[in-house]
């Protein structure tokens, strides 16, 4: 022993964390999260038509799907053992109107493509976002009147779309608005509704943030938007009032809660799995994943190791699962073992 190791010694006794990471199979005895195949919820976006895999350019690598597409999307997906499909439609613009009247079409684009996935594909989860932003002139996630939007009467239109999604075999229904009551007055509808197997995956803490970018222009609602989301989604500089927030989804009636975007929260990922002991996913959003797109585009970032430690983050974070656009790319990943 050289006097050198000798004073390490004195100083930190016989404490040394390295020992347990010398080798690659202590490494694997010691690690204590891992991401796995269980973990993944794919969104997909839908567009009508047959035959249609569209790029996004702001989400390189991601495209709107045809329904049939979409059904072909789920098979692969099912395949690799993805547990669920979260479905995102961009609506024909003259579909679009001040109410969102097309969200409550029992046969609109995303009730069509439930349908044909959970027929072709019985076993992977069809988990359905219930907001009206697809659907309206402006892009907003509620009903517009006067410049405001009006709670109460969004609430109303939310239950009976998602009740048109229940009908049309989604497993879970996912609202995104953040209104206020709406978690309570869904869980009723789909009871009325004899849907009381039907779960509801609350975006508990939906942040108002400027990651969601790229995921505007896959729905063609970006150059729709007037003004922005701050009178309903939360602040992002407010950790305790997201914790509210879910608090209600909890008293509600949600069966998981939900923190979007991902990596920015996972402070809130992880005091909302302490505090309430539901299962959490973590929304890795569209901006999130272009910005690992972009760096690795240039070169810049090793883009296969990068996703992968995001994502395991998320799972140390508390988060039983992830809705990522990697999805498919983790998957066929995590296949290869
Ligand atoms: C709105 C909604 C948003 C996303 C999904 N549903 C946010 C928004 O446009 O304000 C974002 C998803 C993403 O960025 O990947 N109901």
């Amino acid at each position: 022993m050289t006097d050198k190791t000798h004073l390490v010694d004195e100083i930190t006794g016989h404490r040394r964390m390295r020992r347990n990471r010398k080798a690659d199979w202590s490494r694997r005895l010691v690690q204590e999260n891992r991401l796995t195949v269980d973990d993944l919820i794919w969104p997909i976006f839908l567009v009508d038509g047959t035959n249609i895999v569209e790029p996004i350019p702001a989400m390189p690598g991601v495209n709107r799907l045809s329904v049939d597409k979409a059904v072909e999307a789920a098979r692969q997906a099912a395949d690799l053992g993805i547990p669920a499909l979260a479905t995102f439609p961009n609506v024909d613009l003259s579909l679009r109107d001040e109410t969102g009247s097309e969200a409550l079409n029992r046969n609109n684009l995303i009730n069509r493509a439930t349908e044909a996935i959970k027929q072709a594909v019985p076993n992977i989860g069809v988990i359905t976002d219930v907001a009206l932003d697809p659907f309206t002139s402006h892009g907003h996630d509620g009903i517009l009147r006067d410049g405001i939007i009006v709670n109460d009467e969004t609430v109303d239109a939310i239950c009976r779309a998602a009740v048109t999604q229940a009908d049309a075999g989604a497993d879970i229904i996912a609202p995104s608005d953040m209104m206020d009551g709406r978690i309570g007055a869904i869980r009723h509808a789909l009871d009325a509704a004899g849907h009381q197997d039907v779960g509801i995956m609350a975006y508990a803490t939906k942040f108002a943030s400027a990651h969601y970018g790229p995921y505007r222009e896959a729905i063609s609602t970006a150059g729709l938007l007037k003004g922005d989301k701050k009178t309903y989604y939360i602040d992002p500089a407010n950790g305790t009032e997201a914790l509210r927030e879910a608090a209600l989804d909890v008293e509600e009636g949600a069966d998981s809660l939900m923190v979007k975007p991902g990596l920015p929260y996972l402070d809130i990922c992880w005091r909302i799995k302490e505090a309430f002991g539901l299962p959490v996913y973590a929304y890795q959003v569209s901006g999130e994943y272009t910005m690992v797109k972009a760096a690795a585009a240039n070169g810049w970032i090793d883009e296969e190791r990068v996703m992968m430690e995001q994502l395991l983050c998320f799972k140390r974070a508390g988060c039983d699962g992830i809705l990522t656009y990697f999805a498919l790319e983790v998957a066929k990943r995590l296949a290869k073992g």
